[in-house]
């Protein structure tokens, strides 16, 4: 999706500001929007164009924004600009600017509370700007304005924007708005941010102002664009409306090749891949770096974090992954809890109520029922039986159990690692496994069996008149 414009491009994205309306300890930009923090949205888009360097002006909370934008990006990618004091949109411009000092080329102006912008908007507007010189920047036409900054045209032509708060009656009637999103040359920017004043209804330093300069010098264009797409999120009402805009988008590219049964009722994060014919069923979650194979079947309420499915795998309902694998053609669950570190090979089973952590299974083993498997590694064709468990933690350490190739481990049967089973072994139902069981050899721990004559009877004599109905 990278498209590099000839001309460098910088981008600037305005995040200081509390978020008011969100009623929260949390800064507005850090909440999140299908696992991301809202203000990840911007340097994505930035990144996509192929901006360099991208400027995060940052005040509230700018410890904790910042901490979440190393940890997603790295150290590096963002320059943060601090604004201590909230003085409007042109001071915020005006402070991101001085790290681009010597910088030529196009700026691009973003706000870290808008995650529904396109990319293929963005460069539309970049293409807009490259073409004229000029200021080139966003807006909508939209059926309630209030709040706004609108646009002032004259002959067809911008002429300025005016804040709602400093409108006239005829002013406030107008539905074109200023989406606050734009792109012009560098030091057009710097040049017209240093000549703003904060003379104006909230005392503000108004970027806005700088379109009336580029109306009376470069020159000023728009690209309109539909209003769902630039609006902002200030509550929690349009963060939750923003997230389904986001999931519907992903679903809707997803389905030119996947079948989703209920494709408004589940949530794929913006970083997992799906390949041609998986199958995806109801309120399925997929997130991070899943990766969904070709063919494979996902069914309902399954969740899966960080996890690979392979070709043609089944994932039956209501298994919970995390960081696990799942091999070609695998069967898995319905309510299995795959977690960190599990990897199975091609044609495995794991059934209901398994759980495996730091867990191999080699090809064609099976996990069918009840089982707990930690810090084991199965070979290939290896049966385990029903109520199987690990013993994997002594209290201090955890301890490794290896399963060799062919064995059959027998059910209610408990591994106490750490211990080795060899080819081709069977263990009988009931062992408890202390020691390494020998290559082919049937290991069985179990207490001889006694059978009581008559006891039945004795039984029912002790008690009897207590229970009619008892023989
Ligand atoms: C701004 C525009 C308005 C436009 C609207 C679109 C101005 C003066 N007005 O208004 O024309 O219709 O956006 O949503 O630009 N910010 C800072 N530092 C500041 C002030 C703001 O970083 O000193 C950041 C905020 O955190 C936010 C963004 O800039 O991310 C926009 O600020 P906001 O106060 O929401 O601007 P609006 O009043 O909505
Ligand atoms: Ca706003």
């Amino acid at each position: 999706m990278n498209s590099r414009s000839s001309t460098p491009i910088a981008c600037l994205i305005l995040a200081a500001g509390k978020g008011t309306r969100m009623r929260s300890a949390k800064a507005k930009v850090l909440h999140t929007l299908l696992g991301a923090p809202m203000v990840a949205y911007p340097v994505e888009r930035a990144r996509e164009l192929g901006a360099a360097p991208v400027v995060a002006v940052l005040g509230h909370q700018i410890d904790e924004v910042t901490r979440a934008l190393q940890g997603r990006f790295g150290d590096s990618a963002v320059t943060v600009v601090e604004q201590k004091e909230q003085k409007g949109t042109g001071d915020a411009v005006r402070l991101g600017l001085r790290p681009l000092l010597d910088f030529a080329g196009l700026v691009l102006i973003l706000y870290g509370d808008t995650p529904l912008l396109r990319s293929e908007t963005l460069q539309a507007l970049v293409a807009e700007a490259t073409k004229t010189g000029g200021l080139a920047m966003l807006t909508s036409v939209v059926g309630d304005p209030t709040g706004y900054g609108r646009i002032v045209r004259d002959g067809g032509k911008i002429v300025g924007v005016v804040e709602d708060k400093d409108a006239t009656q005829a002013e406030r009637r107008i539905a074109e708005v200023n989406a606050g999103i734009y792109v012009a040359q560098a030091e057009f920017l710097r040049n017209a941010t240093a000549k703003l004043s904060p003379r104006n209804a909230q005392g503000e330093y108004y970027l806005t102002d700088i379109v009336a300069q580029a109306a009376a010098s470069i020159g000023v264009t728009s690209v309109d664009v539909p209003a769902e797409e630039t609006s902002g999120v200030n509550d929690r009402e349009q963060l939750v409306a923003a997230e389904k805009v986001l999931a519907h988008r992903i679903v809707r590219r997803h389905l030119q090749y996947a079948t989703f049964r209920a494709p408004s009722e589940v949530v794929v994060e913006p970083t997992v891949k799906i390949e041609p014919d998986a199958e995806i069923g109801r309120d399925v979650v997929l997130r991070g770096q899943t990766h969904i194979g070709e063919g494979a079947r996902i069914d309902e309420g399954v969740i899966l974090t960080n996890t690979i499915v392979g070709k043609g795998a089944h994932v039956l309902p209501y298994c919970v992954a995390t960081d696990a694998t799942i091999g070609d053609n695998n069967k898995i669950g319905p309510f299995a809890h795959l977690r960190p570190g599990t990897v199975l090979d091609a044609d495995v089973h794991v059934g209901n109520f398994v759980e495996t952590k730091k867990t191999r299974l080699g090809r064609g083993s099976k996990a069918n029922h009840l089982t707990y498997l930690g810090d084991t590694i199965v070979g290939e064709k290896v049966n385990v039986g029903a109520g199987t468990i690990t013993c994997n933690y002594n209290g201090y350490e955890k301890c490794q159990t290896i399963i060799e190739d062919g064995a059959f481990i027998g059910s209610d049967t408990q591994l106490v690692a750490p211990v080795r089973v060899g080819k081709r072994a069977v263990v009988a139902a009931g062992a408890t496994i202390t020691e390494d069981v020998r290559e082919g050899v049937l290991a069985i721990s179990r207490a001889p069996l006694k059978q009581v004559d008559g006891y039945a009877d004795r039984l029912a004599e002790r008690y009897r008149g207590l229970k009619k109905d008892k023989r």
